[in-house]
């Protein structure tokens, strides 16, 4: 079971990266303080698949979120880290192939796709560093 490291040093807030995790993308998103309010604004009662955004990020880092980047629909790469803007109504990711639109936490709010952009495993190494896997 191979892991993959990112140095996440340069990231600036509100930027993603993608990066690649047993073959699939995954995203890393530096939230701004605007998209941690947001996601902690909404009711998780009322969301499809309702977590909140502490459940989805490490504690202490909750600016950092770590996730698949591959819709939960039918596993199109949605767009929002690093097509610039292309981010959707609800400020975090967009799928170009039925329109899927996923939140700042990436959680699902519009669209076909039933579960929340998928939380892989991984862990901080050192401040700049995120080990996936
Ligand atoms: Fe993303 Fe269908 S694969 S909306």
């Amino acid at each position: 079971e191979s892991s993959t490291e990112i140095d996440i040093g340069a990231i600036q807030p509100g930027q993603a990266i993608k990066a690649v995790f047993h073959k699939q993308p995954v995203f890393v998103r530096r939230l701004t303080p605007v998209e941690i309010a947001e996601a902690n604004k909404v009711d998780v009662a009322t969301l499809r698949d309702p977590q909140t955004l502490e459940e989805r990020t490490k504690k202490g880092k909750e600016e950092w979120l770590i996730t698949m980047g591959v819709c939960t629909h039918l596993g199109c790469v949605p767009l929002g880290a690093g097509e610039g803007e292309v981010k959707g109504e609800f400020g975090g990711y967009f799928c170009p192939c039925h329109g899927s639109t996923y939140d700042t936490a990436a959680r699902i709010r519009k669209g076909p796709a039933p579960k929340n952009l998928e939380v892989p495993p991984y862990e901080f190494t050192s401040d700049t560093v995120v080990k996936i896997g």
